[in-house]
């Protein structure tokens, strides 16, 4: 007889027995599967877990202060923040080769990890032996040998930590499907706008922005893309879509008339899409008053964009992201 009670119940039990008065430490992402299984460990063991966030400068706005804020206050959890803007904005200056992007990007992260979680392991304390992971039943059958489909893109998540780490792991989510871990995250009183989060990649930003990643370039898609999930949202599209990726095309110029004279600016492309598993996806119809309306905000109010456009394209042949 499945519940979320029973499931938070029967997981806080195992993981006390299994964690004693060890440590943990759990990486969080901003994403819906390392939320949850930092607030059930938390649960279970409080401040015997301690949770990290790498700020890479990659974030959506807003993301970074959700976790900072809202998952905090909603799980009193112990949070170490590292903000690596520079760090990542450095190792990426001058590339734009996608899968280049996608490799620094993965390291640097690994880097950062492990010296905060070097940080971690040297303050007072028990022995921190667990390290917590938000795998998904779906991430389990997929890794559970079979063929598997060729690896088109060098995937980065939290979930991709090195391996030889000497730490036990906790999965506590690994029976649950994403719908089931979503339950158990209102259960647990996690804020709707992370339980109910669209996926969103591990590399962030960095890789839709077709061309150099800069600090300015970032500010700019974060703005174009604040606007147009503000308007799915408002139209009560967010449970329609799977995910709607802003991409900016920063290399890309063409000429515009904005206020009283001719601008030469920027493109975005907004990328809507429908999907069941983002193995396979066709572009949404989304409705042209939204698309009306995203269009005018972003051209109006995102300095040095001066031209909106729509991606038609299904997966396959199209991946979901552009890089
Ligand atoms: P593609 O572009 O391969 O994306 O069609 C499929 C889904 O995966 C997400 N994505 C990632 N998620 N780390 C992640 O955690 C990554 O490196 C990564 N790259 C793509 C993408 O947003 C889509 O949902």
């Amino acid at each position: 007889n499945w519940t979320t009670g029973n499931v938070i119940e029967e997981q806080v039990e195992a993981i006390r027995e299994l964690v004693g008065d060890k440590r943990a430490i759990c990486g969080l992402s901003g994403g819906v599967d390392s939320a949850v299984a930092a607030a059930l460990v938390q649960k279970a063991i409080g401040s015997q877990l301690t949770c990290v966030y790498v700020d890479h400068g990659l974030m959506r706005k807003g993301e970074t202060e959700q976790v900072e804020k809202d998952f905090v206050a909603a799980t009193g959890v112990q949070l170490k923040v590292v903000d690596a803007e520079e760090r990542f904005l450095k190792a990426l200056a001058g590339v734009t080769e996608p899968e280049e992007k996608r490799k620094i990007i993965g390291r640097e992260f690994i880097r950062v990890f492990e010296q905060a979680q070097a940080e971690i392991i040297a303050d007072e304390g028990p022995a921190v032996e667990f390290l917590v992971q938000g795998t998904l039943y779906p991430d389990v059958v997929e890794s559970g040998g079979g063929t598997g489909t060729a690896n088109i893109k060098s995937h980065h998540n939290v979930g991709g930590l090195p391996e030889d780490l000497e730490f036990k792991l906790i999965e506590p989510l690994r029976k649950l499907f994403k719908d089931e871990v979503r339950m158990v995250g209102k259960e647990l009183g996690l804020p709707e706008e992370i339980v109910q989060r669209q996926p969103f990649p591990g590399p962030g930003l960095g890789i839709r922005i077709v061309g150099e990643v800069t600090k300015e370039r970032l500010d700019l898609l974060r703005e174009a893309d604040a606007i147009a999930r503000e308007e799915l949202t408002a139209a009560g599209l967010d449970r329609d879509i799977w995910q709607c990726p802003v991409v900016l095309l920063a290399d890309v110029r063409s000429v515009g008339v904005q206020g009283d004279g001719r601008t030469y600016g920027h493109p975005v492309v907004l990328r809507p899409v429908s999907s069941e598993d983002a193995m396979t996806a066709d572009w949404s119809r989304l409705p042209y008053d939204v698309l009306a309306r995203i269009s005018t905000r972003i051209t109006n109010e995102v300095r040095d964009v001066n031209r909106v456009v729509l991606d038609v394209t299904s997966k396959p042949p199209g991946t979901i992201e552009w890089e």
